[in-house]
């Protein structure tokens, strides 16, 4: 690997703690004005300082994200969806490698839909970005989508997505927590990054984001668990002392009610 991909993938993987809190706020892309990320610069710039990433297409990353943020850029690079079309898993490239490099993109970010009718062209469409990350020096984070019409959220699931992603050549794999996660990351050879997926209660996202950790994974590429909370910052606060300093389920819920409370 050579050392811009290397000097990329550290700005998304801290190196002194080998993980990661990503913010994930690229929902718009096929959900358009997602609950309260409807205005984007307003829910994202007050959490970014907390976040070491930020999950994003280029126009919201161009429209409503000042340059001078911290946070390295993972740039989603896959869409041409919508909510109300006809099939999810229809997804092409939306961004160019060059123009991902003019966002000074520490990565990209594209979603694979294995067991549904267009695997192949997604798959494909991995393997083209992974050789054109290469000629750049950029690294690219693979999503393993699910939804009604793939494979059950389970282990089996999840391993053979994650895996495939992986066996392409992704450097970054994100995928969902499952009972049994640990078979999940022993079979794939790159990190894992955890989704939050649909809002859970605070209590709940906390333990997710604690077992998920306790069985490897790297850190987290959470959106609606933290901006869909009624208190967004304390909720990403101990998100990071779970996913940074190894603290437990129970003291990142701890506090989380010490931060609402002094709010
Ligand atoms: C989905 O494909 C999007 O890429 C989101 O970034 C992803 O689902 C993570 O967000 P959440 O934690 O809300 O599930």
């Amino acid at each position: 690997m050579d050392w811009g991909l290397r000097n990329r993938l550290a700005r998304i993987i801290m190196p002194d703690t080998g993980r990661s809190v990503m913010l994930a706020v690229d929902h718009g892309y096929f959900l358009g004005p997602t609950s309260r990320l409807e205005v984007p610069r307003k829910t994202i710039m007050p959490l970014a300082p907390y976040a070491d990433a930020l999950m994003l297409t280029r126009g919201i990353l161009r429209s409503s994200i000042d340059t001078s943020v911290h946070n390295s850029i993972v740039l989603r690079v896959s869409g041409g969806t919508s909510i109300v079309g006809e099939d999810l898993s229809n997804e092409g490239l939306i961004t160019a490698m060059d123009d991902a490099v003019r966002c000074n993109a520490s990565g990209v970010a594209l979603s694979i839909f294995v067991g549904s009718k267009h695997e192949r062209q997604t798959l494909l469409a991995l393997s083209q970005l992974v050789d054109e990350g290469h000629k750049v020096g950029m690294p690219v984070l693979a999503v393993t989508a699910v939804g009604k019409e793939l494979g059950k959220r389970d282990a089996r699931y999840l391993s053979l997505a994650s895996r495939i992603a992986a066996e392409i050549g992704a450097h970054v794999v994100k995928t969902y927590y499952c009972d049994g996660f640990e078979k999940v990351v022993e079979s794939c050879p790159v990190p894992i990054v955890v989704a939050g997926g649909p809002k859970l209660t605070e209590k709940d996202a906390l333990e997710l984001t604690f077992n998920s950790i306790k069985a490897g994974a790297v850190g987290v590429d959470m959106g609606r668990n933290i901006w869909q909370s009624d208190n967004p910052i304390p909720m990403i606060k101990a998100v990071r002392k779970i996913v940074h300093e190894d603290a437990t389920a129970k003291q990142g819920y701890d506090l989380y009610k010490k931060l609402c409370k002094e709010k």
